[in-house]
């Protein structure tokens, strides 16, 4: 489908669809707190939404800024952690939290490259922070995204190569405006409809230009490594 015709009715949807989650603004609000989305886009690498809603809510009422996340306590951040995994999470969040506040007056920098200088801020998750919280246009994949992507395009190559594709189209369908409400559409969309297994093509609002869908086997996209 032509790249302009994916974030109107995919924004549209979001609109009236978006999951209410504790670290989002509504939809077409202004930007929710940077300290938020950061500390939620951690959580939420590797582990469920439903694990991290709890461990957000504990951490942001123990310690609601990176003032307070600087000068925490290690063993009880590894405690009030505990249950999430990949522990090393936890510390790289208050190295960044120490250097936020040491480096950049407490405050996050703004842009995608200056915020994947901080200890354990990669790649994705500068993208999610520098669109969601600071409104920068940028293209943000996690696994939800890749598999809406390929499905949309009927990517054939498998992965990992179908990568480079995936990301290019990923790219030319992400709006230069509310890019960081297209990025949580696509994971809504890939969490609740376009779903690993069973996706409920005809819940999904662009359906109408899904190239998988017209295939009849959306699900065989992202074609799995040849073994
Ligand atoms: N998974 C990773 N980031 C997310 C976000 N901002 N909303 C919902 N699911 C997510």
């Amino acid at each position: 489908p032509p790249a302009r015709d994916i974030a109107g009715p995919l924004l549209h949807w979001y609109d009236a669809h978006a999951r209410t989650l504790p670290w989002r603004a509504p939809p077409g609000n202004p930007a929710p707190d940077p300290y938020r989305v950061w500390l939620s886009e951690i959580m939420l690498q590797q582990t469920t939404v439903a694990a991290v809603r709890p461990k957000f809510d504990l951490f942001t009422t123990l310690w609601p800024d990176f003032a307070a996340l600087a000068v925490a306590d290690e063993a009880e951040v590894m405690t009030a952690w505990a249950g999430l995994g990949y522990y090393a999470r936890a510390r790289n969040l208050i190295a960044c939290a120490k250097v936020v506040v040491a480096k950049h007056d407490g405050r996050f920098p703004a842009t995608e490259a200056q915020l994947r200088a901080l200890p354990g801020i990669g790649d994705y998750t500068a993208a999610a922070i520098a669109s969601i919280a600071f409104g920068q246009r940028a293209v943000v994949v996690d696994a939800n995204v890749e598999r809406v992507v390929a499905r949309l395009y009927a990517i054939a190559t498998p992965l990992p190569a179908a990568r480079t594709a995936i990301r290019a189209a990923a790219d030319a369908i992400t709006p230069d405006a509310r890019s960081g409400d297209f990025a949580q559409a696509m994971m809504d969309l890939g969490s609740g409809i376009c779903t690993f297994r069973a996706p409920k093509c005809l819940a999904c609002p662009l359906h109408d230009r899904c190239d998988g869908f017209a295939s009849g086997a959306p699900e065989q996209y992202p074609v799995k490594p040849a073994k």
